[in-house]
């Protein structure tokens, strides 16, 4: 059994991966080839979202989007404890600092009564991290952003496909950021990123930071890096676009599936009645997570924790010194487990996960 099964993912799509593979190659469309354009208006027609430009990866997204914000060094950037090391380092890549802010136990994003105590003279922006895949909770989040003159910047690394009271991830914002890392639920076959905002100078600004400040060929008009998406990554993505509406509802079959046979028995994620999540992660907690994993290796089962670390508490941030205050971040990092979670899970599968676990835990 797969943690996230890409393999039976492409023998679905195998064709159409393979010709749109094909056609990059044969027309030596390897940089900026016509499917980065097209994959760009599909994503911002899919979350509806006014302009969406493609990158190199979640991370550099992220760091692109706090160039564009005019980010500088010293500025102060609040992020979550609990999330993965991206959103807090690509803070520090740009000179500014991460001031990290825990979690709320029910969705374990962002805690927006805990955003307030953390804001100073300093502090230009929140990133809310809509983490796996159910989006924070941005009309709490905007509320205090609102009030200091902050922006808000979405990582929707896991949350591309999700809604929050009716909306799109990724379309919440000013400006979000995703990933299409190849596990992530709509991934490409090797790194890959979007940013996305409505903002149609911001846009163009985007564009030319992940070109070399680039306008137009060879004038360069500010300082960029080369975070350009690859033409063969936007292709197989559009190919993964086209089928993404019908694995969502497949995602959440199997995550349906593990809480009707888990609930009571472990703690089973919460999705509040506002968001519908895109199940980047079926992520649960239990206090004997170690035994309880070995125990599933031994049927074969995989499993992963996201995250055993909260960022705190991470050696690259140790120097800042905010190791304390996280109670929440602290225990999902000791209780959180994953579960194998892809759209072509069969109830077999989900069966024999289950009961394994119940097996273990006696129940
Ligand atoms: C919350 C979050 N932010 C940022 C990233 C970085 O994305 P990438 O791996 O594409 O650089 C990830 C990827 O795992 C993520 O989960």
């Amino acid at each position: 059994m797969e943690f996230c099964d890409l393999h039976r993912q492409y023998l679905q799509y195998q064709s159409e991966i393979d010709t749109a593979i094909a056609g990059v190659i044969r027309d030596t469309s390897f940089i900026n080839g016509p499917d980065i354009a097209a994959l760009e208006s599909e994503l911002a027609a899919f979350c509806k979202a006014e302009h969406a430009v493609a990158c190199s990866s979640g991370s550099d997204a992220i760091s692109l989007a706090l160039m564009a914000l005019d980010v500088q060094p010293g500025d102060e950037v609040l992020c979550p404890a609990f999330t993965f090391i991206a959103t807090g380092t690509m803070i520090s890549i740009v000179g500014a600092v991460p001031v990290f802010v825990d979690a709320e136990p029910r969705t374990f994003n962002i805690d927006p009564e805990k955003l307030e105590a953390k804001i100073g003279p300093r502090t230009k922006g929140i990133i809310a991290v809509s983490l796996f895949g159910q989006c924070a909770d941005f009309d709490a989040i905007r509320k205090v952003a609102d009030k200091h003159g902050l922006w808000v910047l979405e990582d929707g690394a896991q949350s591309f496909g999700a809604t929050y009271k009716g909306k799109y991830s990724c379309a919440l914002t000013g400006i979000a950021t995703t990933s299409f890392f190849p596990a992530k639920p709509l991934g490409c076959y090797g790194d890959g990123g979007a940013i996305f905002t409505d903002n149609a100078a911001l846009a163009e600004k985007l564009r030319m930071l992940r070109n070399h400040g680039q306008e137009k060929r060879y004038h360069h008009k500010m300082i960029g890096v080369n975070a350009r998406m690859d033409t063969l990554q936007a292709a197989i993505l559009r190919v993964k676009l086209r089928h993404f509406q019908e694995e969502i509802p497949e995602r959440r079959r199997v995550a349906d599936a593990y809480t009707r046979a888990l609930k009571g028995i472990v703690n089973t994620p919460e999705v509040p009645e506002y968001n519908t999540s895109v199940w980047a992660q079926y992520t649960i907690r239990v206090k004997e997570r170690e035994s309880l994993r070995e125990h599933l290796r031994t049927k074969g089962i995989p499993t992963a924790v996201h995250y055993p670390m909260p960022l705190p508490s991470q050696e690259a941030f140790r120097s800042l010194q905010q190791g304390e205050d996280f109670p929440v971040s602290n225990r999902l990092a000791k209780t959180v487990m994953s579960l194998p979670m892809h759209p072509y899970l069969s109830a077999a599968e989900i069966g024999l996960i289950t009961q394994s676990i119940k097996e273990y835990l006696h129940a």
